[in-house]
């Protein structure tokens, strides 16, 4: 589906596909505990979140230097491109590097080698979202951000993943405090795994301007009010949500009642070479296997740009 679109929930470290797993590498003398890239794709059978998360963090082992930050992000600019993608915010988890001793700095230029050109290499803008990885401490989090402050030129926002639940948002209340002070925007993964209760802390306590996934809000209806009323933008991913078994099946999937409901959503890839596609892919599914219509899809294209972080001179140059 090539209709012109912004992807706002995209984590980097997820567009890793296997054969650039294994170049890196071997360029950079790591061992994989996988024969071949086949033996690594039969790993991507995933329960739920966390058997995700274990293989998501295990593969990134392979990323050591600025180039191979700037390679991943240039491979998945030049798929996004393939696939409509005119504007790209893009997650980063700086402590899944930094605790294997790669510095902030490394990941931040080698992202930036990629991104301060891709407007003419690959017809996309972008932003960065620094996140922090909910089940480590607030501490841990307060220090990502200290060490964060002489690339803030380069980083829009921040968020916040990793494994929900036992980890609600008022765990990061400082820290959303700090960032905000800092002219930082705020969103955050919340109602993925977690409960409708973290959907609201995550508005309240963090002062969030955009929800990630979001799914679970249709457990309260007061809640599906609220953001149809403040106009909050959800950022949904329907192929990770059946990768995850966050729904049963695609047919399942609750994104034409959320539509009907009136929230503004948004289709996303999350981790596109973990979960079977990128946005464009998200979108043809949806088409085909929920039945949305071309206005439907539209709809979600024109909420991708309204829902970014774009001035509006540049929303209405990239739609
Ligand atoms: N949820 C939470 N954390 C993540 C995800 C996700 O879908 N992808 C990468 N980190
Ligand atoms: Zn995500």
């Amino acid at each position: 589906m090539s209709l012109p679109k912004a992807e706002l929930h995209l984590h980097i470290e997820g567009t890793l596909e296997p054969e650039l797993a294994f170049e890196l590498a071997a360029r950079n003398g790591v061992t994989l505990p996988y024969a071949d890239t086949d033996a690594l794709r039969e790993a991507y059978r995933f329960e739920d979140l966390q058997s995700f998360l274990n293989l998501y963090y295990e593969l990134m082992a392979v990323l050591r230097t600025e180039r191979d930050f700037a390679d991943l992000a240039d491979a998945y600019l030049t798929r996004a491109a393939a696939q409509g993608v005119r504007h790209v915010e893009m997650f980063f988890d700086p402590q899944a590097h930094t605790a294997r001793g790669v510095a902030l700095g490394i990941v931040v230029e080698g992202l930036w080698r990629a991104l301060e050109k891709s407007v003419e290499t690959h017809g996309i803008s972008t932003r960065l979202i620094m996140c922090f990885l909910r089940d480590e401490s607030a501490a841990s989090a307060m220090e990502t951000l200290r060490a964060a402050r002489p690339y803030l030129d380069r980083i829009t926002g921040i968020g916040l993943d990793s494994a929900e639940v036992g980890h609600p948002p008022v765990k990061f209340r400082e820290v959303y405090e700090a960032a905000a002070r800092l002219g930082l925007r705020r969103v955050a993964h919340a109602g993925e795994e977690g409960p409708p209760e973290y959907i609201t802390e995550a508005l309240d306590v963090l002062g969030v301007e955009r929800v990630d996934h979001g799914l679970r809000c249709m457990e309260d209806p007061a809640l599906v009010e609220r953001l149809v009323r403040e106009r909050i933008p959800l950022t949904l991913c329907p192929l990770s949500n059946v990768r995850l078994r966050t729904v049963d099946t695609l047919a399942d999937h609750p994104l034409p009642a959320m539509l009907d409901a009136g929230l503004l959503c948004t289709v996303n890839s999350d981790d596109p070479a973990y979960f079977g596609g990128y946005a464009g892919d998200n979108f043809d599914a949806v088409h085909r296997t929920l039945g949305l219509s071309e206005e439907r899809l539209r709809e979600l294209a024109r909420n991708s740009f309204t829902a970014s972080f774009l001035e509006d001179d540049e929303e209405r140059r990239a739609r």
